[in-house]
């Protein structure tokens, strides 16, 4: 089989464990295991031993993956009147890619060990993995090549630059057959439709396009589970502005996206803004900053990008369709292209940065009953707007009335919450299934609900119960989520 397809303990595999800690390492792979246990990540087709660098979403991962995208686009799109939305497709005329540059720029530098025959990007060699595709071309650094395998101690070739676009082929048998690609970024999509939304939403400048999907990219040397696939999704925002006005909202928006990580939980010492150099930069950027995680899997990654991209993409675009770009400006009585500042960021390594910055352990339990006191507890504090699951909604007992009760209650929390019944198991062996994979609320029906019409609440975090009378529950809960 073709080492491309070949997936082996789904635990270890593409966790590069170069500059790794043990204790990093131990924490990647429990990341990893939990994923597949509790169902958020699975590998994709894995009876058939899986493809390397696809992932399925599970249930509960889909459901988070949902939430973060839901979020994102409230943030960016619902709660502004200067952003609109939109859905562009994957498959564009091939000409995008000329103009965008990307057919002739959107490479990685790749060598091989004429040893054991493996590939790696040469610039993560280097240890410079924020880099971006296309930089080596430009790059005065070019001449620190990498010669040495780090696998073997092998010779390496040279490297070449190697593209990234995945291609693929429109029409039918019979027909000729065109050569197109993948997207490899969504935004293209947002700036040749620029005009249409322009019109048709009559938008004045500064505005912004949002837009969420899928892209692709023949990565060299995917790896680190879902950190760097070959299909991915992006959450994208183009924000048009009046060239004067780029350095203004470029601040603006690289705090603003640092703010919304930090708003959704992620400890701040484990975030930083990280500038590109100029050497750094992409085909397309004049400046441009990640967002970086410390990650457990080799330090600061790049988890989101804020490029301020100049005139690049719509000169380019008016360039090579024919088409009139430029926008009049009522206010300054002047025709320009407009400049776009961009922010990027990946759903995928979003999801993945916030399980590892969620993940907590609590040796011994948090709980002392006896089956609780010797076993390390496992508790997923995400954010409660990203929990896949609300509320889990519990009848002490498989008692038939019991049972029903309990259906009856989740009825009505299912019209405004995601839910999930569990009757197996002891109430405390129930309680930490739950942490596990993050849900802020359990709700146990007793028999005094019977009686009473009130049911236990706990919470995660603080472990802390109260009895809520049924009748109260909207409004308990309501001023709990999305707020
Ligand atoms: N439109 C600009 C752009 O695509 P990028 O820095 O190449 O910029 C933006 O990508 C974001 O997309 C990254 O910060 C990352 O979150 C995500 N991303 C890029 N390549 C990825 C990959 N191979 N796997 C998963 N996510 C990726």
């Amino acid at each position: 089989m073709s080492p491309l397809l070949q997936v082996t303990s789904y635990a270890l595999q593409f966790i590069n464990k170069k500059n790794m800690t043990k204790e990093k390492t131990s924490l990647m792979e429990k990341i990893v295991s939990l994923s597949k246990r509790r169902g958020f990540i699975f590998p994709s087709s894995e009876i058939y031993g899986g493809l390397n660098s696809c992932y399925d979403y599970g249930p509960l991962g889909v459901e988070l993956k949902n939430n973060i995208k839901k979020i994102w686009w409230r943030d960016m799109v619902q709660k502004r009147n200067d952003i609109v939305g939109l859905d562009a497709s994957i498959l564009m005329h091939p000409r995008v890619w000329e103009a965008s540059g990307h057919v002739d720029s959107f490479t990685d530098p790749l060598v091989d060990c004429k040893s054991c025959k493996k590939r790696f990007r040469a610039d993560h060699i280097l240890g410079q993995d924020y880099l971006q595709p296309g930089h080596m071309k430009e790059s005065p650094e070019t001449k620190h090549i990498p010669k040495k395998c780090p696998e073997c101690g092998g010779e390496l070739t040279e490297p070449r630059q190697f593209n990234l676009l995945m291609e693929t082929y429109l029409g039918v048998v019979g027909e000729e057959k065109s050569k197109i690609y993948l997207r490899g970024e969504t935004c293209q999509g947002m700036y040749v439709n620029f005009e249409n939304v322009r019109d048709s939403m009559r938008k004045k400048l500064p505005f912004g396009i949002a837009q969420i999907g899928k892209a692709f990219r023949n990565e060299i040397t995917p790896g680190h589970f879902i950190f760097r696939m070959r299909e991915f999704e992006q959450m994208e925002m183009q924000y048009f502005v009046n060239p004067n006005d780029a350095d203004r909202y470029l601040k603006e928006w690289k705090e603003a996206r640092m703010q919304w990580y930090l708003n959704l939980g992620i400890n701040k010492d484990k975030l930083r803004l990280y500038r590109h150099k100029e050497d750094e930069r992409a085909h397309y950027a004049k400046d441009a900053y990640d967002i970086e995680y410390d990650s457990p899997f080799g330090g600061w990654k790049e988890l989101a990008g804020i490029h301020h991209r100049g005139d690049w993409d719509l000169s380019r675009h008016a360039q090579y369709s024919g088409k009139d770009l430029q926008y009049f400006d009522e206010k300054a009585g002047e025709k320009y292209i407009p400049y776009i500042v961009e922010t990027s960021d990946g759903v995928d390594r979003s999801l993945l940065t916030f399980l590892i910055d969620a993940y907590s352990e609590i040796e011994g339990g948090r709980t002392k009953t006896t089956e609780s006191t010797k076993e390390t507890e496992v508790v997923l504090k995400l954010h409660r707007d990203l929990a896949p699951i609300k509320i889990a909604v519990l009848p002490l007992s498989k008692k038939e009335k019991l049972q029903e009760k309990t259906l009856e209650i989740q009825k009505k929390l299912q019209n405004k919450y995601m839910t999930m019944y569990d009757e197996t198991g002891s109430i405390g062996k129930r309680y930490r299934r739950q942490d596990e994979i993050g849900t802020p609320y359990c709700l146990t029906v007793d028999f005094d609900t019977l009686e009473d019409n009130s049911v236990t609440i706990r919470d995660r975090d603080t472990m802390e119960q109260e009895r809520i009378s049924i009748k109260e529950l909207d409004t308990f809960f309501q001023d709990k989520f999305y707020k």
